[in-house]
């Protein structure tokens, strides 16, 4: 977990690093560090805390070089000092290396290279591969043939890349944790800029050009072009693609936090999920085609937190439809697999595509020769390439750790996803959908009006100091009510539970109390069922805070108060009522004064298992 910045031939390769790092601070963010090489040795700055300390020490240190290498980390081995920061050195000071991901046999590693003299600075599973390289180089050989032999050592997952003081290159590779490349201004010409990334937001102020590289791929860069060859050694051709995200998509703008901003972003996101796939009322699905599915009798999903709560969401509207679906997590499925066959298939929905949970459950599956699906945001994403389909929902990146425009998109494409599979899957009844696609097409302008007219951030206000916080709500409101209880958990530190409605009574009612708040979720089903648990939570004396549509009078009259979403598809209120949520939770946050866009032992995208 971390992210890792590289630059090559940038006019100010400090200041291109540190962007670089400041994109990507929501990867992970306990210490950070940098790494410059000029053909007279390697320098490191590095330091526990955000970049911004970084930046502080930066500004005194006179720092050049031509390549250079940097580090946000997110600590899995060894607590966040400025010694576990990264980069990395080797005992000579000269080469430096930084990582995202975990080095399964570090221990032994260790063990064998201070046996062979090696001094060790740092408490990480990292240190190892300077070290290795090391030991290597003066086995003899180039830097190139070293930094190979050392990775060929390593198991577990990486991205590395490493600079040696000698050459004015960096040398990279990956193995189960996420590397890009980006290409500025043509590779070979005289002003041509070379970025290496964790993820693209990390270069997108310069360039749009992007190679995806595979696990396995090593690549050289230096000021004259670059190379990417295989584990032997022969060259590996990777197409350069052109992304569309521009640099102010991932700039928070006016904006105080990007939870607010991506909150803000919804209709747009909602929008983009559904343009250009609904065509006369059917489904028409990037590359998946009309009786893809024809093979498919089940649909199982793998997936973790706000993921998870929209793969529940997506499970029910299938099941509507006749198609068996059931949802897991993926850090369970991984572990205790239920069983499957070669008619199920298995979607793995995870914004980032880059979860281990979910990749490790994806690949558990795979490996019983069951058909996989990603439903990922990220086109590049280790999910996307190693399953067997994937489907994007075109939410454009999402800085907040909190998942708010993501869990909207997830959605929106799990309706499509459900309406193609309905078709497609055997023994389904194959229902007319048209209702649900076109009040999917309005919910857009519907997440605008809640926008638009919220009086989440007066509740907020109202209910600020109460001791914890309950959501209720039945089918897809529960999935929303799950939802409601996670945002607010992770963004404001206050306790927070989503339950089914109907379960309240078999044990959650004993935390009832008149300080604890009750948002109750619905969707315009099961309405007296719903009325029936407010009553129950009434008369414990909790307040009750309907989310409901304008129709839902009995909800709202039995309530004490309303945050009221539009009428629409009863299926696709609990998109409009988590708006709402979102909005309180973020409210409640801010009041609280949280850090909104990095809560405290969280990031953004969870590489280890
Ligand atoms: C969401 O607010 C969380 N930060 C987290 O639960 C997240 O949804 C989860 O880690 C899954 O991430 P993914 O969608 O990138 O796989
Ligand atoms: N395992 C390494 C460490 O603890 C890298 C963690 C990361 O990916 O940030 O330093």
């Amino acid at each position: 977990m971390c992210g890792i910045t590289a630059t090559v031939g940038a006019d100010d390769v400090v200041s291109a690093l540190l962007t670089g790092l400041e994109n990507l601070e929501y990867r992970g963010y306990d210490s950070a560090g940098v790494a410059l090489a000029n053909g007279a040795g390697v320098e490191v700055v590095k330091r526990e805390g955000r970049g911004d300390d970084l930046v502080d020490r930066l500004s005194t240190a006179s720092l050049s070089g031509r390549v250079g290498l940097g580090h946000t980390r997110w600590s899995t081995h060894g607590p966040p000092t400025d010694a576990n920061a990264h980069p990395h050195t080797d005992c000579t000071g000269e080469l430096a290396v930084v990582h995202n991901g975990i080095v399964e046999n570090h221990a032994e590693l260790r063990e064998r290279l201070r046996g062979a003299g090696h001094r060790f600075t740092s408490d990480t599973d990292t240190e190892v591969v300077p070290h290795l390289v090391e030991e290597y180089l003066a086995a003899g050989g180039d830097v190139e043939t070293a930094f190979r032999r050392a990775v060929a050592d390593l198991s577990g997952s990486y991205a590395v890349a490493l600079v040696h003081a000698d050459e004015d290159a960096v040398y990279a590779t990956r193995e189960g944790s996420p590397l890009v490349f980006g290409v500025d201004d043509g590779a070979g010409t005289p002003d041509a800029a070379y970025y290496l990334a964790s993820d693209v937001p990390a270069f997108l102020e310069f360039t749009d050009d992007v190679v995806y590289l595979e696990d396995g791929d090593v690549i050289r860069v230096a000021p004259a072009g670059y190379e990417i060859t295989g584990t032997d050694g022969t060259p590996v051709d990777r197409p350069v693609e052109s992304v569309d995200w521009s640099p102010d998509d991932v700039e928070k703008g006016t904006y105080d936090h990007y939870m607010r901003k991506e909150i803000d972003e919804q209709p747009t996101a909602v929008a983009q999920a559904v343009r250009g796939r609904v065509d006369g009322g059917a489904v028409s699905f990037d590359s998946l085609t009309a009786g893809i599915f024809n093979d498919v009798a089940r649909v199982q999903f793998v997936a973790c937190g706000t993921s998870y709560h929209a793969a529940l969401y997506g499970a029910q509207l299938l099941r509507e439809r006749g198609v068996p679906a059931r949802v897991f997590l993926a850090s369970e499925y991984a572990v205790n697999a239920p069983p499957a066959d070669e008619q199920t298939l298995l979607v793995g929905v995870t914004q980032s595509g880059e979860t281990a949970d979910t990749l490790a459950a994806l690949r558990s599956g795979q490996s019983d020769g069951i058909r996989t699906l990603a439903v990922t945001n990220v086109v590049g994403s280790t999910a996307a390439r190693e399953c067997d389909d994937a489907v994007f929902i075109r939410a454009g990146p999402e800085i907040g750790v909190a998942a708010t425009k993501t869990f909207s998109s997830q959605v929106a494409t799990l309706s499509l996803l459900a309406e193609r599979l309905c078709r497609d899957v055997r023994d389904s009844r194959g229902d007319d959908a048209s209702e649900l696609l076109a009040a999917l097409d309005t919910i857009p302008s519907k997440i605008g009006s809640v926008l638009a007219d919220s009086s989440a951030a007066e509740l907020a206000d109202r209910y600020g100091d109460s001791d914890a916080y309950f959501f209720i709500g039945r089918a897809t409101a529960h999935s929303v009510a799950l939802e409601g209880a996670l945002k607010l958990k992770e963004i404001s530190y206050e306790h927070a539970e989503g339950f089914p409605a109907g379960e309240l009574k078999h044990g959650p009612l004993a935390l009832v109390t008149p300080t604890t708040p009750v948002s109750a979720v619905a969707t315009g089903r099961h309405t007296e069922k719903l009325v029936g648990s407010i009553e129950e939570v009434s008369a414990r004396g909790a307040p009750v805070i309907a989310v409901a549509p304008r129709s839902e009078t009995a909800v709202a009259e039995a309530a004490d108060d309303v945050l009221w979403v539009p009428d629409s598809h009863p299926e696709l209120v609990g998109l409009l009522a988590n708006v709402q949520l979102q909005l309180l939770s973020y409210h409640t946050a801010t009041l609280l004064d949280r850090p909104v866009d990095k809560p405290r032992n969280l990031a953004k995208s969870v590489t280890v298992e």
